[in-house]
């Protein structure tokens, strides 16, 4: 079946509300070509947008992007530069079309490690783009899942002492409110390239329920066709949250 019509089938069912992505592989796919691993994250950059713009066609409401680790700093300098300057980048070509697509960009990590330049360029599609009202592209940038967890505890540990609650009082909903976007649902489906089956420090209590899709495809050769596939593969999958089906299944 043609793409087009393979995006039709997929909006006659329930597409995710939120998707997440482990853009991963960029290095490998510069390396398989002879080109520094820096190629690979320029390459990446143009299937951010392409994903975006599916994602948005689909109705996804929420589309959330592991651009870059808390563990990722340990890479060499110029790669983590390299990195840093591809909001940026991305931002200055495609910003007036997310703009124009009704896309809010959003960030989530830790902005006080950013080089200035990158957060200034991610602070300003936030602004430019906070009236719109379609797709949310979140970047996780400097997002550590661990790290988020702990900062949770640590401000739950001064509210606690403040007395803005007992212990008894916390439940799931409390502790999420404490997480950097508790205002999110949680992804209903997560993918990751690269072939590697494992999480990465990404979103641990979020995936607690989603859907898993790993694929060996490497970041920058993730075309549209393979999004659809992720797409019909969540589409088949009966999620069941620990209870069973109204027919039993
Ligand atoms: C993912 O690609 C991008 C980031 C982590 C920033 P990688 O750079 O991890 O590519 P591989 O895994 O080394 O191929
Ligand atoms: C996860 O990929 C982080 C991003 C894709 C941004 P990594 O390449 O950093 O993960 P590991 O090191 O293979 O676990
Ligand atoms: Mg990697």
């Amino acid at each position: 079946m043609q793409l087009e019509d393979r995006i039709k089938a997929c909006l006659q069912h329930e597409v995710p509300k939120h998707m997440a992505i482990i853009m991963d592989g960029n290095g490998r796919w510069a390396k398989k070509r002879g080109l520094p691993r820096i190629a690979g994250h320029h390459e990446g950059m143009k299937m951010v947008r392409k994903a975006t713009k599916l994602a948005n066609r689909l109705g996804i409401d929420v589309l959330t992007l592991y651009a870059f680790s808390t563990e990722n700093w340990t890479r060499p300098k110029p790669e983590v530069e390299y990195i840093m300057k591809l909001p940026e980048q991305f931002l200055t070509t495609y910003l007036p079309e997310l703009v124009e697509e009704n896309v809010k960009v959003d960030m989530m990590g830790t902005k006080d490690r950013l080089p200035f330049h990158t957060k200034v360029a991610i602070e300003k599609a936030m602004e430019d783009t906070k009236e719109n009202n379609g797709l949310l592209l979140n970047f996780a940038l400097n997002y550590g899942s661990r790290s988020e967890l702990i900062c949770a505890m640590q401000q739950m540990l001064r509210d606690h002492e403040q007395g803005v609650f007992n212990a008894h009082q916390v439940d799931e909903d409390t502790f999420r409110s404490y997480l950097l976007k508790p205002d999110l649902p949680d992804p209903d489906l997560l993918i990751r390239t690269s072939g590697e089956i494992r999480l990465s420090n990404f979103m641990l209590w979020q995936l607690a329920y989603t859907e898993f899709y790993f694929t060996d495809v490497l970041w920058p050769d993730f075309t549209e066709e393979h999004f659809v596939e992720a797409v019909e593969a969540y589409q088949k999958r009966s999620r069941r949250y620990g209870g069973v089906r109204n027919d039993g299944g």
